[in-house]
């Protein structure tokens, strides 16, 4: 079979990429999440591999295969994901925030298995470092994308949320659309940055992640040129 050379435009470059949900302690056995089934991020660290780039994967938790040839740092909590997130996005280049990030943790976790008791209960939840705009504000900061899950004025609320947090881009999904979101094989997104906006439309995550790292590398040359 005739295989065609691959263009490796992001060799020697270090790519990182937060992926999947969070998981928020509630007691030793119980726990916050969400439904990230974290493809998303793991069709972008295997495109990214495959342009070239030293990929590092700082991943909720999935039952997903480590794609070939990334490195993979499994945390659990949004405090666990932030930490990690802002060691490892001071040496890299670009820094993708795919991860679904709970943007609440419970307040206190109890030490013990709660016993239940009355017929309501309440949960004092706080709100968790937000990651990638952290990662954004850093001094030495890396190329930043961050993603928008919407289920309305997608555009608006997106392009918000990159002024907001600083975002070199970002990419926008409709998680209200039946054909996109979270825990499916396809997916649509609405890409945005500084001057410029591209539609990828519905396909497979993995076509999706490899259209999405194309945009985010001529970005990041124009950027950096
Ligand atoms: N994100 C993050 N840390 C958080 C929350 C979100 O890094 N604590 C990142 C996500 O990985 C994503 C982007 O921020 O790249 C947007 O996430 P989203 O949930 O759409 O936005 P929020 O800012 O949390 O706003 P809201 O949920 O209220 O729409
Ligand atoms: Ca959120």
């Amino acid at each position: 079979e005739h295989l065609k050379p691959q263009s490796t435009p992001l060799t020697g470059k270090r790519v990182t990429i937060t992926a999947g949900p969070t998981q928020e302690a509630i007691d030793p056995v119980r726990y916050i999440s969400n439904y990230s089934s974290g493809k998303m991020g793991y069709a972008l660290a295997r495109a990214a591999r495959n342009a070239g780039a030293d990929v590092t994967l700082i991943s909720g938790p999935v039952s997903l295969a480590t794609p070939q040839g990334c490195q993979r740092i499994d945390v659990k909590s949004a405090r666990q994901m932030h930490q990690t997130a802002l060691e490892v996005a001071t040496r890299s280049d670009i820094f993708i925030a795919c991860a679904a990030v709970a943007d609440y943790r419970v307040g206190d976790i109890a030490e013990q298995k709660i016993k239940k008791s009355n017929e309501q209960m309440q949960l004092t939840l706080v709100r968790n470092p937000d990651i990638v705009a952290a990662v954004a504000s850093l001094a030495q900061r890396p190329f930043v994308v961050g993603f928008a899950a919407e289920t309305q004025d997608v555009a608006r609320y997106a392009k918000d949320k990159m002024q907001r947090k600083h975002l070199d881009m970002i990419a926008a999904n409709n998680v209200a659309s039946p054909d996109s979101g979270f825990n499916v094989d396809e997916n649509a997104l609405q890409v945005f940055w500084a001057d410029g906006e591209k539609t990828l439309p519905r396909a497979s995550k993995q076509q999706l992640a490899d259209q999405l790292i194309k945009l985010i590398t001529t970005q990041y040359q124009h950027e950096t040129n």
